[in-house]
Parts: structure tokens; C-alpha cells; sequence
């Protein structure tokens, strides 16, 4: 028997799917869904820190034509579950953060609900709040375990020891600041009763997670709730795990019996409800020998959390993984704040924990006189430091010698603030990037055929614009062997078969093996001779790799950076990511996640910060005129590219994950690539002119 010859639809790049009904307008997020006749929630939010809500005086409001119902903390259903108290909406009077949802209008027309909102009276008892964050706060509590499971402390041979042993130290503090989650298109939530079951259209990063939540809140057995979520305009993070709104909204229909209820989110409330990266502080220390070998490293983070619900950012964990040391301590503490509750932000963890040690490495590689890529070159471990296991692939060496080529780092004069052109300083920087691979449990794929030929793929993934229509496509037409014209993909939605959240750059892998393992079924059940109507499914083969292997994506990112003589102003013009992501399944769509993320970590490098008011405890520039993004203009030449991989342990597709690792590192290039311009070491972001004044 021979083999006859598969397509090749891996490494591929199709068109997305998706892309005409989006660029039509034909593709119905969640706030676009046809419902009849529905009304809108407007939500009024706390105007104070910390509190207890004494009256809603509704009647105003009530008065106005259009106002169908105004819920409130006095007569909002009860709900069935109040284990997580973020979702907890109107079950108490007390105010735990700025923001919080107080009361919500639910009228005719957005117009009206919104100008009701304003008319409702909310009298709250102020309380004391305190939001400020310090590493020299008294009452700093260390954490059960930090996110993902991963142990608060590690400490591994004798860090004053090392330190004190070591030709060169580094004793440095550096920060991230707060950061909110700003996809194109906000929180959406529409909510639709029908005979005790609901069906909620939402803007979510993952239905089933999504209606697991709403469920248990709502009291409601979950094949009773329903999610559909086709299309959704962005995410990184903030739709990855349930919100207030989505509760809200539920609540709200129930309270106009045969009414759907629509709500958006303003930009300005996304400040407050929607989850936010913690501003972190970070104490690195390193040791070195003559010859820039680390002999200790050391990180102790701090973030924040809010009082309702604790959210442990996994800050030091990429530094139990980056270089080999023999001394070594990591450490997290959280101060518990008055504050909104922090979530998820595109790589929460890697980003901002990556920062300050990848900055420390350039400071301690200049201090002992090697050159920055050498350094890090001559730290590479032989395996995991801090776990001993093998690495699965890293190859985060050839990303440096790959990136530094192309870069021209070859020609660079090391000596920072030497280099003049018309006015402006100029330096480059280079910084590591690490993701790790992350497989999630408890996908199921069924694959049917459908017409002679043609064959349909349900599995009930998303896409935050990530590409998943296209890519899993292209996977399940790989796992068949057929051309990827053939495979009519269907997700975002509970009927389909149960799938993970789109989190941890985890989709491809975890919905990917699922997919292959439903073709393989698939395949073994009919061979070459599957007729319409035949059918096969599989749930998510077990896989104990990660017990035996570390396995994470690495790269480089190098900077070309200016800053103005007089006026300090920062410019990026040149930016490359080298990255080590295993088999790249859409390189067109891989490279617009590298790029994606590259640019929101210049964003952070350069602009990106929520400013707190400690007098109020509240973000203050909460809107696009003063919370500033990258725009087209910041980013002249961003390039991403990859170096040729195949990890035979992640996954049967050999891939890595791409959603996240654009954006660890790429800060710290830049903050690096500014003290070689300019001879000033920032350490605290974001980027702004008067640093270099
Ligand atoms: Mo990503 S921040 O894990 O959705």
C-alpha cells in the first residue's frame, strides 16, 4: 500500500476566513446580534473607593420615558452563587473599589438608559480607602501560590553566598505601571430569556468558560445557558475570564420578562470592570564572575490585589527559567488595595516579569564589560534551572545569534550616549523573550462529512482576531489529508463540543491536539471511504510531556532607539523579534500576532499607564484621548521572524503558541536600547521624556 501524498496545508498561509464578513460588517459580534425589540443597560458606577451604599433613589429615573427598570442593590434578584465576588453584582451595599457597579437602567433606547443612569441617586457611606502600592508596605502577604499553580517562593543554594562570592552585583529596583486592557471593541454582552433557559451572545474569549461562570452565579444547570461568541474584536486577556457586565446583563432580562437585553461596556467603564494588568515592583539582584557566568539571581515581586477577590500575577516565574545560576530566590508579595480586581493582560506573568531582570542583565552585562548578546549567550542553561527537567527545544541562543545578524549588532560601538544625528541620540538594545507552552484540559472535537469530499469541524474555540477560523482549519485539514478548502470549520458557540478558553497561548495546542485526535478517529474509523453523514469524535488525548519536559517559546527582540537632545522625546524606528515558537502553522497570521505583540510591548515601553488618583482610587485618564496606545505612526518598522522549529513534545503540530511571546521582552529591549543612546538607565516605565531631561 503507498501513502498517497497530503497536502500541505501546515505552513501555509490561507486568507483569514473571517476576513470579508469582517471587512463587510457582516459579522455579528456580540452587540450586533439581531434580537426583537430589546432594550439597553446603561450601569452607574460607585463614585467613591470604599463605602456602603445607604440609598438608591431610583424615581428620577423611573420617571423618564423609555425606562423599563432600574436595578439596585435593594431589589436585585438574589443570586445564586456569591463565591466569586467580582461577579457578585448588587448582592450587597458595600463598595469595594472605585467603579463598582451600584446600580443598572435597563430603557427602551441606549440614549435613554444612559441619561436615566445619570438621574439615579446613590448616597454611600465614604469609608477610608487606601490604594497606594509600595514594596515598603507592613502588611504584605505572600500568597498560597501564585497563577498557574506555581509556588509563591523558590530558593535554591545560598543567595547571600553567591552574591558575596560574585566579581560584579546588581541590587536594582524597577517597576511596570498599571495597564488596562483596551481591545477595539468592548465587553459585549447580549442576553436573551426564553422558558427558564438563556441564551447569552457574548464577547468572550471562551463560551464554554463563559457559561460555566454564568451558570453557577445564576443558579442554572449549564446546558440551560447557551453562549455564542463567533467573532470577537480583541481581548488579550480581559475576555478571558467572566466579568460583572455579563451578570449584569442576564440579571437585567430577567427583570423585563420577553425583553432582550443589550449592553456595552463604555471605554471609560472598561477602567473599572473588565480586569487590568497589577502594576508590579521588582527587586533584582545579580551576581556574576569575571567572565559575566551568573553564580546568583534573585527577583522579589510585588503587585497588587483588590479586597474581593485575590489575583496573584506570576511575576518571578520566567526567572526560575531564564538563566542558569547556582544561587537563586524568587519571591511574590501582594498588597491587598481598594481597588478594581486585577485579571488577565496578554501575557500576565512573562510581560511584566520579564521586564526588570531583562533591564538587570544589560546593567550587570555592561558592568562586567560583555557584550549584552554575549551574556546571555554564555547564561544559557544545559536544562530548566530551577526544575532540572530537560527543555523539550530551546533555542533561544540561535534567536540571539539570528537576530543580532540581521540586526547589524556586529558594528556596535558599546559605549552609551556617543552616537549624535541631526538632534537626536541614538542606541540599540536587545532583550530575551520566553513563553511557556500551555495545555489545557477538556476539549472535544467532532468531525462529520458532510458532502462527498467536504468535511465539518465543531469544536467550540474562539477567535479574538487571533486567526483560530483559519488556523484550526488548516489543522484539521492537515490531520485529514485533504486541502484546506475542504474542512468548513464551526466555533464560538456551547452547541458545538466543549472547548478550553482562548488563554496561555494555549488554543492551537490545546484545540489543535483535539482536532488531530478527532481526525485520527475520524480516519481509523472510515478510512479513505467516508460517506456523508459519517461522523467521529475525540476529547483531548492526555499528554505528560510537561511532566518529563519544560517547554516554552523563546526569542530575541533587538531596538533601534532615539531620543531628542532637547526635548527627551523617545522614538522606536526599528524594532526585530527573532523567535523560537515551534512549527509556525500560518506564517501570515503567525507574523501579525509577533508584530501585534511586539507593538503593544512598544506601547508599553513608551506611552501606555494608568494614572491613579490616590485621593479618589481611580484610573483618572480612562479613555483614548489620555490613556495613549501605540498608533501606526509610533511603530515605522516592526519585523518579526522566526527561526525554523519543531518541537516533537509540545503537541502533534510541533507548535508553540504565538498569541503572547511578541510581547514579553520587548520593554526591556527598548529600555535598553535607550541607555545606549543615552547613557540613562530608566527603570520604571513607561518611557516618558522627562526621564532623559
Ligand atoms: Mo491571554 S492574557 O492568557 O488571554
Amino acid at each position: 500500500m503507498t501513502e498517497l501524498p497530503r497536502p500541505r496545508v501546515l505552513g501555509r498561509s490561507p486568507r483569514r476566513v473571517d476576513g470579508p464578513a469582517k471587512v463587510t460588517g457582516t459579522a455579528p459580534y456580540a452587540g450586533d446580534q439581531p434580537v426583537p425589540d430589546p432594550a439597553y443597560l446603561h450601569l452607574v458606577q460607585s463614585d467613591v473607593a470604599r463605602g456602603v451604599v445607604t440609598s438608591v433613589d431610583t424615581a428620577a429615573a423611573l420617571e423618564l420615558d423609555g425606562v423599563l427598570e432600574v436595578l439596585t442593590p435593594d431589589n436585585a434578584p438574589r443570586l445564586a452563587s456569591t463565591d466569586d465576588a467580582e461577579l457578585a453584582a448588587l448582592q450587597s451595599h458595600e463598595v469595594s473599589f472605585r467603579g463598582q457597579v451600584v446600580a443598572a437602567v435597563v430603557a427602551r433606547t441606549p440614549e435613554i438608559a444612559r441619561h436615566a443612569a445619570s438621574l439615579v441617586r446613590v448616597e454611600i457611606d465614604r469609608l477610608p480607602h487606601d490604594t497606594h502600592l509600595s514594596a515598603d508596605r507592613d502588611d504584605l502577604y505572600a500568597p498560597e501560590q501564585v497563577n498557574g499553580g506555581f509556588d509563591t517562593d523558590t530558593s535554591q543554594g545560598d543567595l547571600e553566598r553567591g552574591l558575596a562570592a560574585a566579581s560584579f552585583t546588581l541590587d536594582q529596583t524597577y517597576s511596570t505601571a498599571w495597564y488596562n486592557n483596551n481591545p477595539m471593541e468592548p465587553h459585549t454582552t447580549t442576553a436573551v430569556w426564553s422558558d427558564g433557559e438563556l441564551l447569552l451572545y457574548e464577547s468572550t474569549q471562551g463560551v464554554h468558560t463563559t457559561r460555566e461562570s454564568a451558570a453557577t452565579t445564576l443558579g442554572l444547570a449549564p446546558e440551560r445557558v447557551r453562549v455564542v461568541s463567533p467573532h470577537v474584536g480583541g481581548g488579550f486577556g480581559s475576555k478571558g475570564t467572566p466579568h460583572v457586565h455579563t451578570i449584569l446583563t442576564a440579571m437585567a432580562a430577567q427583570a423585563v420578562p420577553g425583553t432582550p437585553v443589550k449592553l456595552a461596556v463604555t471605554r471609560q467603564q472598561m477602567f473599572s470592570l473588565v480586569g487590568y494588568r497589577t502594576p508590579t515592583i521588582q527587586r533584582v539582584r545579580l551576581g556574576c564572575d569575571d567572565d559575566g557566568r551568573l553564580t546568583a539571581v534573585a527577583l522579589d515581586a510585588v503587585g497588587q490585589t483588590s479586597r474581593i477577590k485575590e489575583f496573584a500575577e506570576q511575576t518571578a516565574v520566567p526567572s526560575r527559567i531564564m538563566y542558569a545560576a547556582p544561587h537563586r530566590r524568587t519571591t511574590h508579595r501582594l498588597a491587598e488595595l481598594d481597588v478594581p480586581v486585577p485579571a488577565w493582560m496578554r501575557a500576565p506573568g512573562e510581560c511584566p516579569g520579564m521586564f526588570g531582570p531583562e533591564v538587570a542583565v544589560d546593567e550587570l552585562a555592561i558592568a562586567c564589560g560583555v557584550d549584552p548578546v554575549e551574556f546571555r549567550i554564555r547564561n544559557e542553561p544545559d536544562v530548566e534551572p530551577e526544575s532540572g527537567k530537560p527543555f523539550s527545544t530551546r533555542n533561544l541562543v540561535a534567536c540571539l545569534r539570528e537576530g543580532a545578524e540581521a540586526f547589524g549588532w556586529a558594528d556596535r560601538d558599546p559605549r552609551p550616549g556617543v552616537r549624535e544625528e541631526s538632534g537626536w541620540l541614538v542606541g540599540t538594545g536587545v532583550a530575551a523573550s520566553l513563553y511557556p507552552v500551555n495545555r489545557s484540559p477538556g476539549s472535544r472535537a467532532t468531525i462529520r462529512c458532510t458532502a462527498p469530499g467536504r468535511y465539518r469541524v465543531e469544536i467550540g474555540a474562539a477567535d479574538l482576531g487571533t486567526g483560530t477560523w483559519t488556523s484550526l482549519a488548516q489543522i484539521a485539514a492537515d490531520a485529514l489529508g485533504v486541502d484546506f478548502p475542504d474542512v468548513e470549520l464551526r466555533i464560538g458557540d456551547t452547541a458545538l463540543p466543549k472547548a478550553t478558553v482562548a488563554g496561555g497561548s494555549s488554543g492551537m495546542t490545546s484545540w489543535g491536539s483535539t482536532v488531530v485526535a478527532a481526525a485520527e478517529a475520524f480516519r481509523a474509523k472510515f478510512g479513505d471511504r467516508a460517506g456523508v453523514g459519517d461522523e467521529a469524535g475525540a476529547s483531548m488525548p492526555e499528554d505528560d510531556s510537561s511532566d518529563e519536559y519544560a517547554m516554552h517559546a523563546f526569542g530575541a527582540q533587538f531596538a533601534e532607539v532615539r531620543v531628542h537632545v532637547d526635548t527627551g522625546e523617545v522614538r522606536v524606528p526599528r524594532l526585530l523579534g527573532v523567535f523560537a515558537v515551534g512549527r509556525v502553522v500560518n506564517p501570515r497570521l503567525a507574523r501579525s500576532q509577533l508584530i501585534g505583540g511586539m507593538t503593544m510591548g512598544l506601547s508599553m515601553a513608551l506611552h501606555e499607564q494608568s494614572v491613579l488618583d490616590e485621593r479618589f482610587g481611580h484610573v483618572v485618564n480612562h479613555d483614548f484621548a489620555e490613556y495613549h496606545i501605540a498608533t501606526n505612526r509610533d511603530v515605522p518598522n516592526v519585523e518579526a521572524r522566526w527561526i525554523d522549529e519543531h518541537d516533537p513534545h509540545t503537541n502533534p503540530m510541533g507548535t508553540k503558541g504565538v498569541g503572547e511571546i511578541g510581547i514579553v521582552g520587548t520593554a526591556a529591549a527598548i529600555v535598553n536600547a535607550a541607555h545606549h543612546a543615552t547613557g540613562i538607565r530608566v527603570r520604571d516605565l513607561p518611557l516618558t521624556l522627562d526621564h532623559f531631561l
